[in-house]
């Protein structure tokens, strides 16, 4: 019998139980049990997220792999007990919501929408916005999340440029890469989302000199890490008017303290993290599907390069 331990906040159980159990019996596995309590030397797979209670993986001397819920992993690629493979989520319902949440943000600047919602009554003032392909959006990240969120805006007719690790190439995208890369990448974005992976390479890559690359007055969105950002860079830039508005998801401290400047800061939006969750029905098949793979002796899909860190 495959043991599956479900190791996550205990509110996420009812949410997943279900789920997990249709998914994994579509695969044709039978003899298997989705558990939150387990016998250690019992556990073949543990369904994790970061901030569940197991933090030691060197008490399951049968485990075969860890299936994360989550895209971002910066929590669990450095644990030294992990001697297994590590698998994140790419999640069709998280790949959904970030085009979701990433277009109307962008919208909401390219139209100028603050100007009518917290306009002042009785004043009549078009300002008729650029068309979308005279507008230049740069996604800092191309992988799963950037590059949905790229074909996205591309359709709707923005013109797209991109910055990744490696060279890539995706239809209609500008696609930088490297160190020099992200200036060019930035020279031309007057909407930048990022959507890179919190490592120690891509700490503060917004900082004081790139954002001065950006051309004056652009807008800064953020469903990425909080780390990506020099927040003190960043908020001197929105005070000089260097960049116009951010729009930031994530922070480096959850919940966004009370007293940080950017709660109360007038060119700044806070979401709560929200920009997109793991949604229960279809991760559950991305975690089935690698499970059916491990026990066929496939390879498995989403692994981590911890040596990269994401
Ligand atoms: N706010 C939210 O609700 C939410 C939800 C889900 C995810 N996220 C965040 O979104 C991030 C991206 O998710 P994903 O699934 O798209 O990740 P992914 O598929 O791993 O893509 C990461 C992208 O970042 C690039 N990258 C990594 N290190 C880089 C570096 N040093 N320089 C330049 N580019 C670099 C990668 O380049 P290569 O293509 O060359 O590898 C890749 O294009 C996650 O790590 C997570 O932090 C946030």
């Amino acid at each position: 019998m495959l043991t599956i331990l479900f190791a996550a906040r205990p509110d996420r159980w009812d949410a997943y139980e279900a789920p997990l159990n249709r998914a994994i019996a579509a695969t044709g596995l039978t003899d298997f049990r989705v558990v939150t309590k387990a016998a250690p030397e019992e556990v073949d797979y543990i369904v994790y997220a970061p901030n569940s209670d197991v933090q030691d993986f060197s008490i399951f001397p049968n485990l075969k792999a860890i299936l994360n819920l989550w895209a971002g992993v910066e929590t669990i690629v450095g644990n030294s007990t992990i001697t297994v493979p590590l698998c994140r989520m790419v999640d069709t319902g998280l790949r959904e919501g970030m085009r979701e949440w990433v277009t109307g943000h962008v919208l909401r600047h390219h139209l100028g929408m603050d100007a009518q919602i917290k306009g002042t009554p009785g004043l009549w003032e078009p300002r008729i916005p650029p068309l979308a392909r005279n507008r230049a959006v740069a996604i800092l990240g191309l992988g799963e999340l950037g590059t949905a969120c790229a074909e996205t805006l591309l359709a709707l007719g923005f013109t797209v440029t991109g910055w990744s690790r490696s060279p890539k190439s995706i239809p209609g995208v500008n696609c930088f890469h490297g160190e020099d890369g992200l200036t060019e990448c930035l020279a031309t974005a007057e909407i930048v989302v990022l959507l890179l992976p919190n490592t120690p390479a891509t700490e503060n890559t917004l900082n004081a000199r790139t954002l001065a690359a950006m051309p004056r007055g652009a807008f800064v969105i953020n469903p990425g890490r909080g780390p990506l950002i020099d927040d003190d860079a960043l908020l001197a830039a929105l005070d000089d008017g260097q960049i116009a508005h951010a729009t930031l998801d994530v922070f480096r401290v959850e919940p966004l303290p009370a007293d940080h400047p950017y709660w109360h800061h007038p060119q700044v939006t806070v979401t709560p993290h929200i920009a997109s969750e793991t949604r229960p029905e279809t991760a559950a098949e991305v975690i089935a599907e690698n499970i059916r793979r491990s026990e066929s002796g496939e390879p498995l899909l989403h692994l981590v390069d911890r040596s990269a860190g994401y």
